[in-house]
């Protein structure tokens, strides 16, 4: 039997129109991203899977030498009206320096995320990203204050590479910093900063992240 009870009314919630045209916007949005964005992006040198879904056109950058990857059906938010929570600004996607990656696994959403490799972030299918979080494998700056003003982002180094597991999710305005791992199924906190590597099937939280409870899955 068809589920009618969740429909919202005239009387009660929204009115339908309003859903109608929110359903219409939405597709309108499908329909750009399959046409526009996602040919645009490919003609740019990414390479984006099939069914993937740009909400807002996101800022990407493309560093000589370097690689970003989208698989099927990720879909990327760059525009508020789009979630609940909103954005605070369009996605960003960015590789900084010569062999540099960004790989984003099958079904994986972003929202309003910031992703900058200088060295390469992997992120496993199926993650989730919450709005507004930083995933970042430079510090940008020198530590060394002499040189800090006029320096290039700092040597990108191997073990500055970022990966986060499948299945992971990542609560709103987190911040993954440079050389970590976090593991399958693992859910990181609102607000949290990940500087060490995170175990998987774990909620953890906090500046710095650390593990706070086992999940039991059946
Ligand atoms: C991570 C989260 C899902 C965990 O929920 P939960 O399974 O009910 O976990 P609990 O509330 O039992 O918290 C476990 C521990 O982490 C701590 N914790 C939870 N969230 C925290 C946070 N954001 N910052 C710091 N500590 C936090 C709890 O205080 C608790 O600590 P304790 O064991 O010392 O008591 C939840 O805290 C959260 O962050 N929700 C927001 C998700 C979000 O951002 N969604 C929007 C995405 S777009």
């Amino acid at each position: 039997m068809l589920e009618r009870t969740r429909r919202p009314s005239r009387a009660g919630g929204v009115p339908r129109g309003v859903e109608a045209i929110k359903l219409f916007i939405a597709r309108v949005e499908k329909v750009i991203s399959l046409v526009v964005i996602c040919p645009w992006l490919r003609w740019y040198g990414l390479t984006i899977g099939r069914r993937v879904a740009f909400f807002g056109l996101p800022i990407v950058e493309l560093g000589p030498g370097t690689e970003i990857h989208l698989g099927d059906r990720v879909s990327v938010v760059s525009r508020s009206g789009m979630t609940a929570l909103g954005v605070g600004h369009r996605t960003v996607i960015r590789t900084l320096a010569p062999g540099a990656h960004i790989r984003i696994g099958d079904h994986v959403g972003l929202s309003g995320t910031t992703l900058c490799a200088a060295s390469g972030i992997e992120i496993g299918e199926g993650t989730l990203v919450g709005a507004d979080c930083r995933i970042v494998d430079t510090d940008f700056h020198p530590v060394q204050s002499r040189t800090r003003r006029y320096e290039d982002i700092p040597e990108p180094r191997p073990k500055d590479r970022i990966v986060i597991g499948r299945n992971v999710f990542l609560g709103m305005s987190v911040q993954v910093l440079k050389g970590v791992t976090i593991g399958d199924n693992t859910v990181v906190a609102a607000g949290s900063v990940v500087v060490d590597d995170l175990p998987p099937d774990t909620v953890c939280a906090g500046n710095p992240a650390r593990p706070r409870k086992k999940l039991e899955f059946d």
